[in-house]
């Protein structure tokens, strides 16, 4: 690899350094190649950012096409054309059956699956408001860091998040996108791992669409269901259990879980909500969900869990960097942490379970 201006220059794992270098660097073999893959990382993120964007896996649902094909269908340059293309097959996320301009472009197992629109597993959302948000707000960590505060719509509006979040239909809208994208494998692997026979009743707590009571009742026939959020994500999970035929089972209760008792439940699950609050906010979620609970009773958080040390789960401590930004004084945190706060709050025992990639779930028993 060869870094323009050629001050350093590495073949195949051997170090050649030019006579400066030599004198600063120690004689151990070292290799340059994972601090560029970090640092250059925002080259493929915004790569595939700005496929997804432009809707690339869904154009590509039907059948193979050819550069000059894709090109026309989604009105672009001729100029970028071929580097995006390839790029997107250099990094896996596209197959060429051929070389050259008749070479005709396709999605990979996992882009069909996960970033075509029309499948029924697309997990795009969370991407679609990362690149109209998260990306852009990264841009001023820097300061982030400097400050502790916000970086995101409410840096210049001072506006608690939510509210000036959801001030916007579309950006509401977006966001409920994104958190389906996050939360779906997780909801899953939950569904499976977690003994729901020994329980009758569930409330998802900040349950945005009603996807987690959804994924549950498709498991778990037994079960009845509330899905409880702000006033204002009411519609929207009305609208998503009655598109897929369950309101039946799931109701949708409205509130404010800082004003409002939660509802009661053999089983209150809470996905991503306590990272998005302080420490006092926490302690006060914590007991909210001890008092709804029944002796017995099962807490669940499902979180990316940063592992006790504080070493290992890279995404759960960026996570909490994005809460940061999003929300300031908002942040990730361990399972030994989350055990501190709940025995305090009366709970008795935690116990950690896997779920998807980064993700866990932590479970207090009443
Ligand atoms: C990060 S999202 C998590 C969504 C979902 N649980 C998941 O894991 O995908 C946080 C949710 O908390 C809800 N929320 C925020 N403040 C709330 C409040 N004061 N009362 C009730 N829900 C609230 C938001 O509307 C949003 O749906």
């Amino acid at each position: 690899m060869a870094v323009d201006g050629a001050w350093l220059v590495l073949q195949e794992g051997e170090l050649l350094a030019d006579s400066e270098t030599e004198k600063s660097m120690p004689q151990t073999q070292l290799d340059p190649s994972h601090v560029m893959q970090v640092g250059m990382g925002f080259w493929p993120s915004k790569t595939l950012l700005s496929a997804v964007e432009l809707e690339l896996f869904t154009e590509l649902s039907d059948d193979a096409m050819t550069a000059e094909a894709i090109r026309d269908a989604l009105g672009l340059h001729s100029r970028g054309i071929h580097d995006f293309l390839d790029a997107l097959v250099a990094l896996g996320f596209l197959e060429r059956d051929a070389e050259g301009s008749e070479g005709r472009y396709s999605n990979t197992a996992e882009t069909a699956a996960f970033l075509d629109k029309r499948s029924p597993t697309y997990m795009g959302g969370i991407l679609e408001m990362s690149n109209a948000r998260l990306y852009g707000f990264w841009g001023d960590l820097t300061e982030a860091l400097k400050t502790g505060k916000p970086q995101n719509e409410v840096k210049h509006t001072g506006k608690p998040m939510f509210e000036e979040l959801y001030s916007d239909e579309a950006r509401l809208e977006q966001f409920m996108d994104g958190m389906t994208g996050i939360s779906l494998g997780n909801f899953h692997a939950l569904a499976e791992t977690f003994d729901f026979s020994r329980y009758e009743t569930v409330c998802d707590v900040g349950g945005a669409t009603g996807q987690l009571c959804a994924v549950l009742a498709g498991h778990h026939p037994h079960l009845r269901l509330t899905s409880f959020d702000l006033p204002v994500v009411a519609p929207i999970a009305e609208r998503s259990v009655a598109a897929a035929g369950l309101d039946d089972r799931i109701s949708v209760a409205s509130g404010d879980f800082f004003a409002d008792p939660l509802p009661k439940a053999d089983v209150i699950t809470m996905g991503m909500i306590l990272h998005d609050w302080n420490l006092e906010r926490k302690l006060h979620l914590i007991r909210a969900a001890y008092e709804a609970l029944p002796d017995g009773g099962a807490y669940i958080v499902i979180e990316n869990l940063i592992d006790d040390a504080r070493r290992e789960n890279a995404f759960g401590l960026m996570m909490s960097l994005n809460m940061l930004i999003e929300f300031g004084d908002a942040f990730d945190f361990t399972c030994a942490d989350f055990a501190g706060w709940c025995r305090e709050a009366g709970f008795r025992d935690v116990e950690v379970l896997p779920l998807a990639g980064p993700a866990s779930a932590a479970v207090a028993y009443k």
